[in-house]
């Protein structure tokens, strides 16, 4: 059985920090990584070079996925797909999304290391688009390899109006000055063929995904993995409320039509109702904005997002609703417009049953107790069992802190990551011998 480098993890996890800084970030002093920014592009270049390391080849695939292939014992053997995401949300943590696809090659290099092949391919996915940090939409990339992406690409732009077509072109076109660049093979399809990421269902065997768990559970109870059992539901909306812009020193409060109070206090009702729910029903507005946005000027127009989750489809939708209703009667009540577009919906995604037992023994033969445990947070995963069934492994982070700079995994624990990702491929692949 192969087991790894005692310290592939923990180089995992070192090439995760160098890739928080620039010219793999594009904001000063910390991590943002948006999806077919420069900072993607030249991620793609150097963690395309570790692959290569690893006894990889790579390309980049159509939807800006990188796509590192170890073949399996026959050319015609189906593929294990190993990913997560290489984007960041803005100002985020090194680990949220790099560490899975990092481990993912110090997998491979330890089976290339010992000669190994498998009665499967090995494809190892760093994901372009999970956060939907740049774009109004989230997981436009693994959406588009699972088959499962049903939106119309060419009106998709970023807050700066760039459309995605020229975000991908630009992407594509983008030259790596190191020579990294030979070992990938860049589409030349553009946008419209975007969709050819799309990979044949019976071509894939199983998606494993390691992730930090984003969360305080492994680290209450001393644990440096859990499996996953779920990810939980997700909805999410972009609501516009338009008002009267004004003079903040002449129009009198009587006469205001001012959409910012009226978002103040639709943003409440979101954390009121989610709370009242009194169920794993979580809520958030992480966006808002109010325009034309001067001390002096009584907003004409506030956009926000609102973000509704739970591993129970109907209480989100349950939930959803009543605020959806609420937003209503605050709009009637002053006197706003208000449009309400939703922009993501992904249904509860759960792990697959078989594939739970081999993680949980493979965990067991590495020494640890097994634990199962939810995903509230959004994963690859989730796209990825419409294709094929899914296995995911936590790792603890400290403090359960993430999308946030200060996140952070324990090289040890990320040691032990592989080891247990390494036994689960070996029992996968005695299953399949
Ligand atoms: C991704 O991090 C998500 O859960 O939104
Ligand atoms: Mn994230
Ligand atoms: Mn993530």
């Amino acid at each position: 059985m192969v087991t790894g480098s005692c310290s592939g993890g923990a180089r995992a996890v070192a090439r995760c920090d160098q890739l928080g800084l620039a010219p793999y970030s594009d904001m000063m002093g910390g991590l943002y990584r948006a999806y077919l920014t420069p900072a993607h592009r030249a991620t793609v270049d150097q963690v395309g070079g570790w692959m290569f390391e690893a006894g990889m080849s790579a390309r980049i695939d159509p939807a800006g996925n990188l796509v590192g292939h170890y073949p399996g014992a026959r050319s015609d053997a189906p593929a294990l797909i190993i990913g997560s995401h290489l984007d960041s949300v803005r100002d985020g943590g090194c680990y949220d999304g790099p560490l899975g696809v990092m481990l993912g090659i110090e997998c491979v290099a330890a089976l290339h290391a010992a000669g190994r092949r498998l009665p499967f391919a090995i494809d190892v996915y760093g994901f372009g688009d999970e956060e939907g940090s740049r774009f109004p939409a989230a997981m436009l990339s693994s959406r588009a390899v699972a088959g499962t992406l049903d939106v119309d690409l060419m009106t998709i732009a970023d807050t700066h109006g760039v459309p995605l077509a020229d975000a991908l072109r630009d992407f594509n076109a983008a030259d790596d000055d190191e020579g990294v660049m030979q070992i990938l093979e860049t589409a030349p399809l553009g946008i419209a063929g975007f969709h050819k990421a799309r990979r044949r269902t019976g071509h894939v065997l199983a998606y494993l995904e390691a992730h930090i768990e984003q969360g305080p559970a492994l680290e209450a109870d001393g644990l440096a993995v859990g499996t996953v059992t779920g990810i939980a539901a997700q909805l999410r909306y972009r609501v516009v409320v338009t008002g009267m812009a004004g003079h903040a020193g002449t129009t009198t409060m009587r006469l205001r039509r001012d959409p910012l109070a009226g978002a103040a206090a639709m943003v409440l009702s979101v954390e009121q109702l989610a709370r009242a729910d009194n169920s794993d029903v979580v809520a958030t507005v992480g966006m808002i904005e109010a325009l034309p946005g001067a001390p002096n000027v009584i907003p004409g127009e506030v956009r926000f997002t609102i973000d509704v989750r739970s591993g129970v489809e109907t209480r989100r939708d349950t939930v959803a609703e009543q605020i959806l209703d609420r937003i209503v009667e605050i709009a009637d009540a002053r006197d706003l417009d208000f449009a309400i577009e939703r922009i993501h919906d992904l249904p509860a995604s759960p792990c697959d049953a078989a594939l739970m037992d081999l993680m949980d023994a493979a965990l067991v033969a590495a020494g640890q107790s097994p634990r199962r445990l939810v995903s509230g947070a959004g994963h690859d995963a989730m796209n990825m069992a419409a294709l094929c069934p899914t296995a995911m492994l936590f790792i603890r982070c400290k403090g359960g802190i993430s999308h946030n700079p200060a996140e952070h995994v324990d090289p040890a624990d990320a040691d032990i990551a592989l080891q247990v990702m390494l036994g689960f491929i070996e029992r996968l692949a005695a299953k399949h011998a």
